[in-house]
């Protein structure tokens, strides 16, 4: 079963039509979700700032992950239960979303980004850690991290408008990104 059609049977669930119906419910979720994000995204700036130097550049570095990184593990938990419940609200929509599209490629760049911050910048965090202002490969991983996941936070908010959506006329390379030919809304 192709990921479209999984989205089309997801939606024809009992627990989608319920949530999609509910009065109050799917407004609750979306609200965690954007309170989540105070969390989340929160406590990744507070880190990124330290590392830019721009921030509590008298706290050690490694001082500061250790204590925030809890913060941050509970805000993604968070994030990612909300998000996959309002997915499961409207998945053939969503699915066909080209801004959740964009919202799941700026995932994998997060990912990578912190792969890359965890395995090779922090690895010899012992001889900046105190340093007003981190090295330069800290602070560009820092920079990439703010601006990618500020583009979450765009991409999240514009899932709502359906200027792109595959129920209306577009553009060829719109419907070939929101994969338009297999909407089945
Ligand atoms: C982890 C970091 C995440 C951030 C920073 C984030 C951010 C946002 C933001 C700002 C919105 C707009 C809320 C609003 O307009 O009221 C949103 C909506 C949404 N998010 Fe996320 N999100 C995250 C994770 C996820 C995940 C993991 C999923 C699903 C797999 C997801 C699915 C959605 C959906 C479906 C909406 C649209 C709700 C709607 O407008 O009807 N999000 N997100």
């Amino acid at each position: 079963m192709d990921l479209a059609r999984f989205a089309v049977w997801l939606g024809e669930t009992q627990g989608s039509i319920a949530l999609h119906e509910s009065l109050y419910m799917y407004t609750l979720i979306e609200s965690i979700h954007v309170i989540g994000i105070t969390l989340f995204v929160g406590s990744i700036a507070m880190v990124d700032l330290r590392l830019l130097g721009r921030a509590f550049s008298t706290v050690p570095v490694s001082e500061m992950t250790r204590r925030i990184l809890p913060w941050t593990v509970a805000g993604f938990v968070i994030m990612a239960t909300t998000g996959l419940l309002l997915f499961y609200a409207i998945p053939v929509r969503t699915y066909h979303s080209v801004w959740f599209r964009l919202k799941v490629v700026l995932f994998l760049i997060a990912a990578v980004n912190i792969w890359f911050f965890h395995r090779r910048v922090q690895r010899n965090v012992e001889y900046w850690d105190r340093q007003p202002v981190p090295p330069r490969p800290a602070r560009l991983a820092a920079t990439i991290s703010l601006v990618v996941w500020a583009s979450v936070v765009v991409a999240g908010r514009m899932i709502a408008y359906n200027w792109a959506d595959c129920d209306r006329p577009q553009p060829d390379w719109i419907n070939w990104i929101a994969q338009c030919t297999s909407y089945g809304g």
